[in-house]
């Protein structure tokens, strides 16, 4: 239990596995209530259930990100449920890397529209709301892919910089709100990420290279925890971290 996280109503998109799971679980462990949205929702639904037979306070709300309707009745029931939303993890995001040449149109727009789009809409579902509370702590999913580009990577890392574009514009926007905002860029963790590469020789490359040096997405969540775990009137608005073997 931490005395900063409890009872604070936190909203995650892209609960339904890797890091956005494991930090609905610590936070919970620390006392949070939960919010979960995704699009499998047995997954959260599963998630919800388990995390209140421990003890802990949880929603599961099916959630595409590429809808704002959607996105907004996720931050919507949070604040009727439990009658505010403290935390936003925008955190939905897929990755089907590949090179420009191959043309994957359809792989494109659904970076744009789940790692880009997907963060706006959530943005949008939660300003009203914490700017009537008069706080709020808006946290939002990048990657090294944020700073660096590389063959294959170029659609995916460009919805990763404008993240941090965006976080950036947002913490000087929302400074008189008393909100705050953090932007999380990654290294290579070991979740379900590479699923979402259509290309099989590209996704099988990128499995090698996880298993290989990828860290535990527990250490997101630690990351998280450490954000909104800060007093008030401390904002912690970037953090970047790399497996210790990870070059680029
Ligand atoms: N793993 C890494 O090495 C790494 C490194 C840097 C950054 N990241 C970022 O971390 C975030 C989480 O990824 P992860 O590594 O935890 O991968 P993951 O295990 O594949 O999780 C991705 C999550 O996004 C959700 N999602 C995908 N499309 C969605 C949509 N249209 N609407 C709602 N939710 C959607 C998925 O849920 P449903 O499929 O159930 O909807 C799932 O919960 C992403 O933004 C990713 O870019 C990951």
């Amino acid at each position: 239990m931490s005395m900063s996280i409890a009872g604070k109503v936190v909203v995650i998109t892209g609960a339904s596995s890797g890091v956005g799971e494991a930090s609905a679980r610590l936070l919970s462990s620390q006392g949070a209530t939960l919010v979960l949205g995704a699009r499998r929702v047995e997954r959260i639904q599963a998630l919800a259930d388990e995390l209140a037979e421990k003890g802990g306070k949880a929603l599961a709300i099916a959630t595409d990100v590429t809808e704002y309707a959607q996105v907004k009745h996720l931050v919507d029931s949070a604040v009727k449920t439990y009658g505010r939303v403290d935390v936003m993890l925008n955190n939905a995001g897929v990755m089907p890397h590949s090179l420009l040449e191959r043309l994957k149109v359809e792989d494109w727009e659904r970076m744009i529209d789940v790692n880009l789009k997907g963060v706006l809409y959530g943005i949008a579902a939660v300003l009203p709301h914490m700017k009537e509370q008069k706080s709020g702590h808006i946290i939002n999913t990048s990657s090294v892919a944020g700073h660096k580009v590389r063959p294959g990577s170029a659609v995916y890392a460009a919805t990763k910089t404008a993240v941090r574009v965006i976080s950036e514009g947002l913490r000087q926007e929302v400074k008189s709100y008393n909100i705050r905002t953090t932007v999380i860029s990654p290294g290579a963790m070991k979740t379900e990420l590479a699923d979402s590469i259509t290309e099989p020789d590209v996704a099988e490359g990128v499995r090698k290279f996880t298993d290989m040096i990828g860290v535990s997405a527990d250490t997101f969540a630690n990351v998280v925890s450490f954000a909104i775990s800060q007093p008030q009137d401390v904002d912690i608005n970037e953090i970047l971290f790399r497996p210790t073997k990870q070059e680029l």
